[in-house]
């Protein structure tokens, strides 16, 4: 049976993420083993940067957004002599498996630990949720809820002046954040990447709007679909009558206290993922799939493509 494990936190970070870690902690400490926090994702495990967590490591964290071990973004780890330094790492201190958190970038460093012996399972640690194997990833309830707090303020003073916001919200090159959000704030228009509307559909339908003497207009729109936004919002004024405004949401989206049910799935799925590595599993993605936790091989689960929510991209026209 192994003896010792790591955890770490990879990739952009997500509310939530402090809740995994400690539940891989805790429950790997319930079952005697010794729990080594890796900081700054692959990077300490590179750079030999690692220290035994017990369970005052992480009290006090559940409320708290970003990651105890912090994060980063190491392209080298595709390299396979980087790797194995970090695999030199961690056999030096006896280490043999890993709780991986973060997106599906993070995935592949995993996968690849484990071809190399080292037993790595995953979390879905990532606001996009734009992983196949999970109805839902740590930290997009919390960011979705962000965004949505966020657009009730713009409203406010967008109705006040008669303008049309364009606001603009994270997701990578998934638009869940922004449908998600479109349909909860009951917006004019939602744009994703798997509901485009085309530019001149967009500004005939707001000069509609003007037109009829609407008083204020609020688009969604995902990030990395239009190159300038600000630029897009001045078209918009010119050919429209509404005075339109960009807002880029940025990284006020990935902070601040996690949502209750990010904490309980990131709970549930630290605990799993413990369990799984006890039975000498590595390789895996742990999800949530119709409420109930379940794991997949990575390799089969990152490809797949993401559920389109074909019901929800219904509401939008149903609802308008
Ligand atoms: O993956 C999370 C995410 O916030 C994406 O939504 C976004 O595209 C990206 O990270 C931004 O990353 P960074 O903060 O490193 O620029």
């Amino acid at each position: 049976m192994i003896r010792k494990i790591g955890v770490l936190t990879s990739g952009g970070d997500a509310p939530g993420m402090n809740c995994a870690i400690r539940a891989v902690v805790r429950a790997g400490l319930k079952y005697g083993l010794d729990v080594y926090g890796i900081m700054d994702g692959y990077k300490g495990l590179v750079e030999d940067d690692m220290f035994l967590m017990d369970r005052h490591s992480v009290s006090d964290i559940v409320n708290r957004g970003g990651t105890i071990l912090g994060t980063a973004r190491l392209r080298e780890f595709k390299e396979e002599k980087v790797r194995q330094i970090a695999v030199d790492n961690l056999r030096k201190r006896g280490i043999e498996a890993l709780v991986v958190i973060g997106g599906d970038g993070s995935y592949m460093g995993a996968k690849k630990l484990t071809e190399m012996g080292i037993n790595c399972v995953g979390l879905p640690g990532t606001i996009d949720n734009d992983i196949a194997s999970t109805d839902y990833t740590i930290g997009f309830d919390t960011c979705l809820n962000t965004i949505c707090y966020c657009i009730d303020h713009i409203r406010d003073t967008t109705s006040s002046h008669q303008r049309c916001a364009i606001i603009e919200v994270m997701g990578n090159h998934c638009g869940d954040l922004a449908l998600f959000s479109g349909l909860a704030e009951g917006v004019e228009m939602i744009i994703t990447p798997d509901h485009p509307i085309p530019e001149e559909e967009i500004i005939d339908s707001l000069r509609k709007l003007h037109d009829a003497k609407r008083k204020r207009a609020i688009v969604v729109v995902s990030e990395k679909i239009y190159p300038n936004i600000n630029e897009f919002a001045k078209k918009i004024t010119v050919e429209t009558g509404f005075e339109a405004k960009a807002e880029v949401l940025g990284r006020v989206q990935r902070g601040g206290t996690p949502s209750a049910f990010d904490r309980i799935l990131a709970a549930r799925m630290g605990a799993y993922a413990v369990d799984c590595l006890l039975e000498g599993k590595g390789g895996i993605c742990v999800g949530m799939v119709d409420n109930k936790i379940v794991d997949d091989d990575i390799y089969q689960a990152v490809p797949r493509p993401r559920d389109k929510h074909p019901s929800m991209l219904r509401l939008i026209d149903i609802l308008k």
